[in-house]
């Protein structure tokens, strides 16, 4: 058997006694006051809704509702009352003449991604939108992958003309650790996890002994390309490279195809693009060429991905590496690469 509730709650009154109140509460530290006395944990609201419990379902479902309205209404009451508040206290302050609203407002310095970044950025969206995913590797490389895995061996002539800064460390009569030349030792770093098929490029800082001058720096970014599968040709290397020009430097480009030589393929291409500023007329930029070269490439050499573990008989592939500053260089009109690491504001500004 239930007994019937002891107590009923007046809730008007109640009501009628917070929003006089409130009406009364005209400074900050009284508006405090009332919201401890009325709407705080020990509040007078508060203790009312812990009655709730001792009342009968449905007066208990009525009066909670009520309450709860109550309890928005009085609080949304008092948010109001305290932003007029800080609104007259923000007016009184200009009316004294403390706040010189007429001053010109401190502008924020907005920071912005160095050309080379965003340069990086749109080759490696073109590859991306093409299917190619993207990986990194580490600028402090070992003599293994920035050179003998690509079969640079150790008295290779080829080793000559990428020259670097080598890690003071000494292990059987050799430096093995150097800051990497080139992004290639990443085909090799990839292809020793991943499986065909492989589409992936991978971006990074490299680092040559370099005397610098307006077209060479001791420190730049290159971006590699690897295209790993079954029944990769040279015409998927050209198709793709090829769209590559295209989407970077406009639709209407051609690009030039020549023999060259890098040990880790075979063979290997150097590619152009007729040049973009006298459509292959000859001008400064392209030194009266009419092509300019981006990047290298070539089918990844078979030896590689034997030691690979792939089957070479069934699976072939294609690499290229370029250079983010050159493409730079040429996008903007550049004269001197140096500008991109010499931390002038002036220049950097500009992009
Ligand atoms: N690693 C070469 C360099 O730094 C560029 C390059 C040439 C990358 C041919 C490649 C390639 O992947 O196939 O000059």
């Amino acid at each position: 058997m239930r007994y019937m509730a002891a107590e009923t709650i007046d809730l008007e009154e109640f009501a009628a006694k917070a929003r006089a109140g409130l009406d009364a509460a005209t400074d900050e530290a009284a508006l405090e006051s009332w919201r401890v006395a009325h709407l705080g944990r020990k509040g007078t609201l508060t203790s009312v809704l812990r009655k709730l419990g001792s009342l009968e379902m449905d007066e208990r479902r009525r009066i909670g509702g009520e309450a709860n309205k109550l309890k928005n209404e009085l609080e949304a009451a008092l948010k109001a009352k305290l932003s007029d508040l800080h609104g007259q206290r923000i007016a009184t302050t200009i009316q004294e003449g403390q706040i010189d609203v007429t001053l010109p407002g401190r502008s924020k310095r907005v920071g912005r991604l160095h050309p080379i970044t965003q340069t990086v950025r749109q080759i490696v969206d073109i590859f991306v939108s093409l299917g190619f995913s993207v990986a990194e590797g580490p600028e402090v490389e070992t003599d293994y992958y920035n050179f003998e895995a690509l079969l640079l061996g150790r008295d290779h002539p080829a080793r000559d003309m990428q020259d670097t800064l080598y890690i003071d460390f000494v292990r059987d009569g050799v430096y093995p650790f150097m800051m990497r030349t080139h992004t290639s030792p990443n085909q090799v770093r990839f292809m020793e996890k991943h499986q065909p098929p492989i589409r992936v490029v991978v971006p990074g800082k490299c680092y040559r002994n370099e005397a610098t001058d307006p077209t060479h720096e001791w420190m730049i970014t290159q971006i590699e390309v690897l295209a790993v599968d079954e029944g990769i040709s040279l015409a998927d290397l050209k198709g793709t490279l090829f769209e590559f020009a295209k989407r970077m430097f406009g639709q209407e480009r051609k690009v030039r195809f020549r023999c060259d030589y890098f040990p880790y393929v075979e063979p290997g291409v150097d590619m152009a693009i007729d040049c973009f500023l006298c459509n292959g007329k000859g001008c400064r930029t392209c030194h009266q060429e009419g092509w300019i070269e981006i990047m290298g490439a070539g089918m990844v050499h078979p030896k590689i991905l034997t030691n690979m573990g792939y089957d070479a008989d069934r699976v072939t592939g294609f690499a290229a590496g370029m250079g983010a500053e050159r493409i730079a260089l040429l996008l903007h009109g550049i004269e001197d690469i140096r500008r991109f690491y010499q931390n002038d504001l002036r220049f950097l500004e500009q992009f």
